[in-house]
């Protein structure tokens, strides 16, 4: 869809990101009214599409959701808010069995479904599709489903440049192009009943990420921008096991590959789980993470190798052919010459996924009239501290629809969007340059300073490093410049800026959170969720 032909000025339902929390929304809108799908690249890139592990669900009722609840609390460390985890699991059920309605492919063994399991779940509950590629199957069946559908239209290689408002709520969104075929598209201001944030995450804040290029936070940080409150910022979680070799992509080594066997070894062939949880390589995902964060730290401060092995895995009794269970993540170290059935791998942790985000209620309503979030770029508190392994496509079916069943249920009128805004000019060449550096020493600092391992003077260097980088940021829009990578790098600042300070008020350690200087749970202070107010100080609530 091109911007200033197709688009009109109103659409009734208006949705940022086409991952599995924005399509589920657009499919249930759609049959009250027009639904525009913004999303900054193709339909499909997304976090959604890398999803490799699977899709946690307790299909069998009764007694097996129970048991999703609990592991859901537990793994969340005293934070979950438990209403929503609750909504979580029995609504999820029903929300496979319609996404399987509409063709989505589940692996499945003589008709039966197969199951894995990840860390902190008490049985194998995690669904899989062509072993390690969930993301893209729930994906490729959401994007047919909506495609199928006359009332939903999508704005590809297009971003929201900025939501707004009419008096105190959110009534439409300026668009402008992202580059890719849409490039040269003027902006346009589009007015809308309600605005949806389904951005996912923003795993680019950290200088090493399992996330895509595209996950930099945009509509978390549009929504804070325009006033609303932000939660649970402080807790990012870092996915034990990205492949670690020199100059390559932190390419994700799915937890299911412990599901199925694989330990973790230290650069001495030690197993050295057995020194940090009973449940050894699948103990919750925070606790691993510092596991293999220490484990792979000299005393001097340099780096040594940690593995993950699977080479007892085959051959022992076990029937498992590794390739055929997980052919892309086979495919991906092929090219480095790395074999899951031969060759210890070399992993260590990396951002993967933001529990924080846009403060909402069960049912999708933030603390702004008109819009809405639902999925990673939200915060229902469904994750707590820590969320469970393979929860977050489960989130996005339950809170997409949930969030559209109350956009709906509002029924609030269009109301007039104004003029849209003008052009800004391009960076130039070496604008971009200075861009670029800037958003590398963000990204370097926040993994520095507000990683893993974290404490009070760390996080004062993060905030000195972050406030120089966003003052160039901030100069080149001052001077009017624009376009997707100054946007990007702006919502960068100020995701970067919310976990920062957020990490520095909740003075305890906490799931992913954890701080060196106060190294315990404190729960008679801080068994509470951050919120980020508008007024930009940070409240600890009780939900
Ligand atoms: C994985 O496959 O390990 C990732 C799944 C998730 O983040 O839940």
């Amino acid at each position: 869809m091109k911007l200033g032909s197709e688009v009109d000025s109103f659409v009734d339902f208006l949705i940022m990101g086409a991952g599995v929390a924005g399509l589920r929304a657009a499919v249930e809108l759609a049959a009250h009214g027009d639904v525009l799908v913004v999303t900054k690249e193709s339909l499909g890139e997304s976090n959604t599409h890398y999803a490799q592990g699977g899709i946690a669900v307790a299909m069998e009722g009764g007694e097996d959701v129970a048991l999703h609840l609990e592991d859901t609390v537990n793994a969340g460390d005293g934070l979950v808010y438990r209403p929503a985890a609750e909504l979580l699991v029995t609504e999820g059920p029903a929300r496979v069995a319609e996404l399987i309605e509409w063709g989505a492919n589940f692996d499945r063994e003589a008709g039966r479904l197969l199951k894995t399991r990840e860390g902190a779940h008490s049985l194998a509950r995690i669904l899989h599709a062509s072993g390690d590629a969930t993301g893209a199957e729930i994906s490729r069946s959401l994007v047919a489903c909506a495609r199928s559908h006359p009332r939903i239209h999508f704005a590809e290689w297009t971003m929201v440049t900025g939501l707004v408002k009419a008096g105190n709520r959110v009534a439409g969104a300026d668009l402008a192009s992202a580059g890719g075929p849409a490039n040269g598209n003027s902006p346009q201001r589009v007015g809308t009943r309600a605005v949806l944030i389904a951005s996912g995450g923003a795993g680019q804040v950290y200088s090493d990420t399992t996330n895509p290029a595209v996950a930099t936070g945009d509509g978390i940080a549009l929504a804070a921008r325009a006033g609303a409150e932000l939660a649970d910022m402080e807790f990012y979680q870092f996915h034990p096991t990205a492949l670690s070799i020199p100059g390559t992509p932190r390419f994700l080594l799915s937890e299911a590959l412990r599901g199925e066997g694989a330990y973790l070894r230290n650069d001495c062939g030690e197993r050295f789980m057995e020194r940090y949880h009973a449940l050894l390589e699948l103990a919750p995902r925070d606790v691993v993470a510092r596991a293999i964060a220490r484990e792979g730290m000299d005393e001097n401060g340099g780096v040594r190798p940690v593995y993950l092995d699977m080479r007892h895995v085959t051959g022992q009794g076990k029937d498992i052919d590794l390739h055929k269970r997980f052919p892309g993540i086979s495919a991906f170290l092929a090219q480095y010459g790395l074999d899951l059935a031969r060759d210890p791998i070399p992993v260590r942790p990396a951002a993967h996924y933001l529990m924080g985000g846009v403060r909402t209620d069960l049912a999708g309503r933030t603390s702004l009239g008109g819009l809405y979030a639902a999925g990673e770029a939200a915060c229902t508190g469904v994750h707590g501290a820590n969320r469970l392994a393979s929860n977050s496509l489960l989130e996005g079916l339950v809170f997409g629809a949930r969030a559209a069943q109350s956009m709906l249920a509002d029924g609030l009128p269009l109301a007039a969007a104004g003029a849209p805004l003008a052009a800004c000019t391009p960076l130039s060449g070496s604008e971009s340059e200075l861009l670029d550096v800037c958003v590398a020493k963000l990204q370097k600092s926040m993994w520095t300073c507000a990683g893993l391992l974290r404490d009070a003077a760390t996080l004062r260097e993060g905030l000195r490093a972050h406030a120089e980088c966003d003052a160039g940021i901030e100069h080149l829009v001052q001077e009017g410049r624009g376009g997707r990578r100054l946007a990007e790098a702006q919502a960068l600042s100020r995701v970067a800026h919310a976990i920062l300070r957020s990490a520095m008020a909740r003075a305890e350690s906490r799931g992913a959170h954890f701080r060196n200087d106060y190294p315990q749970r404190n729960d008679a202070d801080f068994q509470k969720h951050s919120v980020l107010r508008r007024d930009g100080r940070v409240v600890f609530e009780e939900w």
